[in-house]
This record gives structure tokens, sequence and C-alpha cells, in this order.
């Protein structure tokens, strides 16, 4: 790991010339305001935030205004900011500042994170804009900035990595005699991480750190922070069956749970003699055609699709049950059917079908 030792007074000097001064929530010291702005920035970029945070402002001057406001009120001035629970906890906290704190937000990080909404770094936010107090933040540009320069690997959504980052974080801290350094040092991390150390294309030239910097230094910005883990979802196997009687395939209702609950679908079958079988109880005793495998990729599994091509030769028997259906091509689009199967049906048509 690095030893940075004047990593505070760096950042500090270089928030105070190149860094962001004029935003609506900055220069004032009304918890009230910090609040506010911090909980609309959790989820949303500056540029979005400013014109709610104004109305929200006016329409609520105070938090026991907020607090006092019907919470459909609230959710109409948020509409639009999305993440909707932020303005439900919003409330709530307004609430229980109001009427368990007397108006007044409490002054320390502790304290401050026990409210709705507001968690560890939040708070820390808060109590550092408001308080000056010495209290670290750590959310996704700032574990961005700490990952590039100081080299730390492993997934920051990983429990392990994101202790040891809270644990860094809190080792650079500068000294707390000056209140406005620790608001400074709270605000050069987010610039920093907002402005320069971007994640897509960091603008290493302009940064104090650098020449220190791990990731600028070994040319690694693209692999700092390091990625999420990719899942290994795993794998099932179907065989489907595109049984098609001229101009009509026939398709079955899936069971109401499930994947694809209630739509319906293609006829499938767990392996190839299982799909003959399937296509013989319709009717079919030709050979089934062999079709171009396709994957689905749902949230949890990967569904390897096996298509078969079956053509009925004489009348169909009639459809064997309500779930079943023989659909005319022209009015395929009537059924709910699942994009894959649509897609392979759509990519059929005007050649096999
Ligand atoms: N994102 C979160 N808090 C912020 C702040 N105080 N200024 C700019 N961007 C932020």
């Amino acid at each position: 790991m690095l030893a940075l030792t004047d990593f505070s007074a760096r950042l500090i000097a270089w928030q105070r010339i190149h860094g962001r001064h004029d935003l609506p929530w900055q220069n004032t010291r009304d918890a009230y305001r910090i609040w506010l702005s911090e909980i609309m920035l959790q989820q949303t970029q500056v540029t979005t935030v400013i014109p709610y945070y104004a109305r929200f402002l006016e329409r609520f001057p105070t938090v026991t205004a907020l607090a006092d406001a019907p919470i459909d009120d609230v959710m109409a001035l948020w509409a639009g900011l999305g993440y909707y629970s932020r303005a439900r906890n919003l409330h709530r906290c307004a609430q229980v500042v109001a009427h368990e704190h007397g108006g007044e937000f409490p002054r320390t990080v502790d304290e401050l994170a026990e409210l709705p909404g507001i968690g560890r770094s939040t708070a820390a936010a808060i109590a550092s804009f408001a308080f000056g107090a010495r209290a670290t933040i750590l959310d996704g540009n700032v574990k961005r900035v700490l990952a590039r320069v100081f080299g730390v690997e492993g997934f920051p959504g990983e429990k392990r990595v994101e202790n040891a980052m809270w644990t860094l974080a809190e080792s650079l801290l500068p000294d707390a005699a000056d209140k406005n350094e620790v608001t400074a040092y709270t605000q050069g991390l987010m610039d920093l991480g907002a402005t320069l150390c971007v994640r897509g294309r960091p603008d290493c030239a302009r940064c104090p750190f650098a020449a220190d910097c791990v990731a600028n230094v070994e040319g690694r910005q693209r692999e700092l922070p390091a990625a999420r883990p990719k899942k290994t979802v795993p794998t099932r196997k179907t065989w489907m069956l595109v049984l098609k009687d001229g101009d009509s395939i026939l398709l079955e209702k899936r069971p109401p749970t499930g994947i694809w609950g209630g739509l319906w679908s293609l006829p499938e079958a767990a392996d190839e003699a299982a799909l003959a079988a399937v296509a013989h109880d319709n009717g079919c005793d030709a050979d089934l055609q062999r079709l171009a495998p396709f994957s689905h990729t749902f949230t949890h599994f990967k569904l390897d699709i096996e298509p078969r091509l079956g053509e009925m030769r004489g009348a169909p028997p009639e459809a064997a049950d309500a779930r079943t259906v023989w659909a005319p091509l022209s009015r395929i689009d009537s059924f709910g059917l699942p994009a894959p199967v649509r897609k392979l049906l759509d990519a059929l048509t005007g050649t096999l079908l």
C-alpha cells in the first residue's frame, strides 16, 4: 500500500483552487439544507438534483415544514428523481427530527446514522459539512479514488474490501483543528471523484496525486476499482418444438408459476426423445428437423434452447386440451409469447415457416 503522508493536505489545497464552491448546498452550515442535498445526491447527478433542490426548499423551507407536509405532497415534488424510498425516508426523517430532536439535526455521525435514510457515509457527509466534524465519507466516488490512488485490489462492494477502505479512509482524515479544513477535505474527495477521477476516462494529467497514484503509475485506471465479479449462473437445457400445420403453430400455455408463467409458448421437453414423444402425441410422426440452438439468460440461470421443427402431414388432431392451441402465424402477435420464442418464430418466418 502506498504511504502518502500528505494526502489530506494535497487534497485540500487542490479543492480550494480546483474544486466546486458554488453548488446550491455549499457555503452553508444549515444541516437541513445539507441533509436534503445529500439524500437527493445519493443516487442522482448534481445537474438533475439542482432544480428539485430549489423547489423543495421553496416549498419546505425548514425541516418542520417538511415534517408537517402530507406525504403525497412530498412524493409529488420528488416525482422524477427516482428511488422513491428516499422520499418516504426523507419525510419520516424530517418527522423524527421535528418531533424527537426538537427540530434540530443531531450533531454526531452515530446519531445521524440512526435516522431514516441516512447511512454511515451520508451521516459523515452531513456531520462534516454542517458541523465540521472529523468524519469520513465512503461513497462510490470515494471508493474509486481510494482504489486507484492506493491500489486497493478487490471489488469494493465486497464486505472485506469495503471494510479495508473504511479503515484507509479514516486513516487519511486531516486533523480536526479547523472545521473548514474538514469541510474542504470532504468536498475535495467528492470533487476529485466527480470531476477528474471519473469512471470512464480519468483526467490524470490534472490530478494532484498523479505522481503517486498506483493506477496512474501502473496504467491500471481501467482495472481499478475492480469490477463486480461475474456471477456464474447455472445452465439449464430444454428442447422446444416448432410444430407446423400449414400456417399454424402449436402453442402451449405455460403453468402459472415459474419462468414465463401463464404465457403461451412452444411445447418443451427435457431431451430429444421426449420431444419426439410430444410431437407424436400431437399427431406428428415425421422426423424432427434440427434448428440453430440459442440461449436466453434469466437472472438466476441460463437457458440453452434446442429447437426442432416438425411438419404435420394430414389433419392435426383437435388441440389436446385447453392448454394447447393451433395459432395462425398471422395472429401470433395476439398471443403473449416470451421474447426469445417470439424471436425464434420471427427468424423462421419467411424461410421455414
Ligand atoms: N454528491 C454527494 N454529495 C455531494 C455534494 N455535497 N456535492 C456534490 N456532489 C455530491
